[in-house]
């Protein structure tokens, strides 16, 4: 409890999911929590659930691949909270495609949610948390930022191109104090990724019985996810940047 007191910390896609997790444990740890979400009643009714669990938490509507969406919700965490200290750059989307099945406007939609939204968040947070001294930049990669899947050609060259991202940004504003990391969460049952297996013809026995073949016994949760992002956000980390820290059970580097 309270390592993130003295935080405000901006958390996009945390309607639901993976980034509704990180928010609520960084709220229980203290931090003043401020989502961002183009799902507004689901964002409001999580801000609202983080209030009425003693959480600091407000919704603000925001589509990542807007610049004007990006710019506003930073401005939210200083207007409502006073500062920006950290910034979860979280909202995506994995729809699957193979090299023939990626049109061009595909290509962009995908490229535009899972990585220009980081450069236009970065862009418009990074002026921010050199007002307050520093800050805790921290985009959610994937195994697929390093791996290749044939069918994940558009979300994997953009969950790939965070990593780079995040060094180059680490290297510039390292003498700011402003650190970047990429947090790769392995394999996570949200409702997306449930609907994502189902559409590929997976049942929920043959979810069951790959669940037994992961090394470490089971698939990864929001929360599994949300305490590498908590530790990254609090001064618990203060000398580490660029680093891509996976949380997938050795999946993508444990041999087999
Ligand atoms: N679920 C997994 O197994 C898994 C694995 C590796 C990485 N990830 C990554 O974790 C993150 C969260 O995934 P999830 O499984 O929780 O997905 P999810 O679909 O449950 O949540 C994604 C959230 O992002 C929001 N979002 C989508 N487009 C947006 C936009 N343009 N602007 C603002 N918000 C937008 C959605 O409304 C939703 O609330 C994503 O970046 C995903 O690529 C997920």
């Amino acid at each position: 409890m309270n390592r993130l007191t003295d935080k405000t910390a901006i958390i996009t896609g945390a309607a639901g999911g993976i980034g509704k997790g990180i928010a609520a444990m960084m709220a229980r740890e203290g931090a003043a929590v401020v989502i961002g979400d183009i799902k507004d009643a689901q964002g409001e009714a999580t801000a609202a659930e983080l209030r009425a669990a003693g959480g600091r938490a407000v919704f603000q509507h925001c589509d990542v691949t807007s610049e004007d969406d990006c710019a506003a919700l930073m401005q939210r965490a200083v207007a409502e909270f006073g500062a920006l200290n950290v910034l979860v750059n979280n909202a995506g989307w994995f729809p699957r495609a193979t090299l023939e099945d990626t049109t061009v406007d595909f290509w962009n939609q995908v490229l535009n949610v899972n990585l220009r939204s980081a450069f236009l968040c970065a862009k418009h947070a990074v002026p921010l948390m050199q007002k307050a001294g520093g800050g805790s930049v921290i985009s959610i990669g994937s195994p697929n930022s390093i791996q290749a899947i044939p069918t994940l050609v558009a979300y994997g060259a953009a969950k790939g191109a965070l990593i780079n991202l995040t060094t180059t940004l680490a290297n510039a504003y390292a003498p700011d104090r402003i650190r970047f990391n990429v947090v790769s969460p392995g394999w996570v049952l949200t409702e997306t990724e449930i609907a994502t297996q189902k559409s590929e013809g997976r049942t929920p026995e043959d979810m069951e019985r790959i669940s037994h073949t992961l090394r470490l016994g089971r698939y990864q949760t929001p929360e599994d996810t949300a305490y590498a992002c908590v530790y990254l956000a609090s001064d618990e980390s203060s000398q580490v940047t660029g680093m891509f820290f996976s949380v997938d059970a050795g999946a993508t580097t444990l041999l087999r």
